[in-house]
């Protein structure tokens, strides 16, 4: 008997939408499925049939044991489900033969989000930068998603009203998402002022690989820095729904990293950053 590995005919979806992830009932995700009887799968192993081998093994993978016997054939469109998510409908997921495991022994690292929120001026870019450069120097890679540049590009069409900074951080979470996925440590430096915004972020990512951390700098401490003078134009009634002048910040319940520690309101991004990297080496993301 030849066990080799094939399509498992059944309706899940990893949590995550990561071939790493967790295996759990799709229920939000709506598959049509086409009958395919298990049984009734075979491959064609013949050295000039590495294309369809190659589509099995682009789909949902289990052991089933296949036995010669049982021979039939694959065709393409047995192996399509067709999904609706959203407004995207009839859609159909592709999964690359290279998975995150892959990606992730290459790199060496696990991939995963740091998202870093607080008030503008608390410090996260200047904590992002710190710690992508920590990392480099350890020969790991991150990838910074900074707010202020990404609404330079693919957010340029957003506002700062609630509506439009929720689509921010929904995009800026999917981005995150994919970068995650691809194996690279991303680091997520936004405002955020929203508690429901995160925690949507936090969902779309397998349990622990979301890792909050909170800036927790006073207004009045960010507001004395002001560092690109938009405090003072927010007073001066020049900026409307400015985050903590006359819009909210909701800080996080609980959150993984709350900086800068208690006590220690004047720690260096290098320490800040060291912080971050401690947990990261403790949960094991530093390591394949
Ligand atoms: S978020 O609220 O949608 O998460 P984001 O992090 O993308 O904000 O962008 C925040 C940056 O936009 C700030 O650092 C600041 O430079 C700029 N900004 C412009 N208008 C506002 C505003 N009304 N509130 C907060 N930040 C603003």
């Amino acid at each position: 008997m030849v066990v080799i590995k094939a399509l498992r005919p059944a309706i899940w979806c990893s949590s995550s939408g990561f071939d790493g992830g967790r295996l759990v009932p799709a229920d939000e995700v709506r598959f049509v499925q086409f009958p395919l009887p298990a049984l009734s799968l075979s491959l064609r192993l013949s050295s000039g049939n590495n294309a369809k081998l190659r589509l099995v093994q682009a789909t949902e993978e289990s052991s089933m044991p296949i036995t010669n016997d049982h021979a039939a054939s694959i065709s393409g469109e047995n192996l399509h489900q067709i999904a609706t998510n959203g407004k995207a409908t009839n859609i159909v997921w592709h999964k690359s033969p290279i998975g995150k495991l892959n990606r992730q022994e290459l790199l060496q690292q696990k991939g995963c989000v740091i998202w870093i929120t607080g008030l503008s001026g608390s410090g996260k870019s200047t904590l992002a930068c710190a710690l992508c450069h920590a990392l480099y120097a350890k020969g790991k890679l991150a990838y910074i998603l900074d707010g202020d540049n990404v609404r330079h590009g693919l957010n340029c069409d957003l506002s700062f009203k609630a509506e439009d900074r929720a689509e921010n951080i929904r995009r800026i979470g999917e981005v995150a998402k994919l970068f995650a996925d691809a194996g690279i440590i991303c680091i997520a430096s936004v405002i955020s002022p929203y508690k429901k915004d995160r925690d949507a972020c936090r969902a779309l990512l397998p349990e622990g690989d979301f890792i909050e951390v909170f800036m927790n700098v006073p207004l009045q401490i960010c507001e004395a820095r002001d560092p690109k003078g938009l405090y003072k134009l927010a007073r001066a009634g020049k900026i409307k729904g400015f985050t903590g002048i006359d819009d909210p910040y909701e800080p996080p319940l609980s959150c993984e990293l709350e900086l800068p520690q208690k006590g220690n309101i004047c720690a260096s991004p290098c320490e800040m950053a060291d912080n971050v990297i401690s947990y990261l080496e403790e949960k094991g993301y530093l390591q394949a």
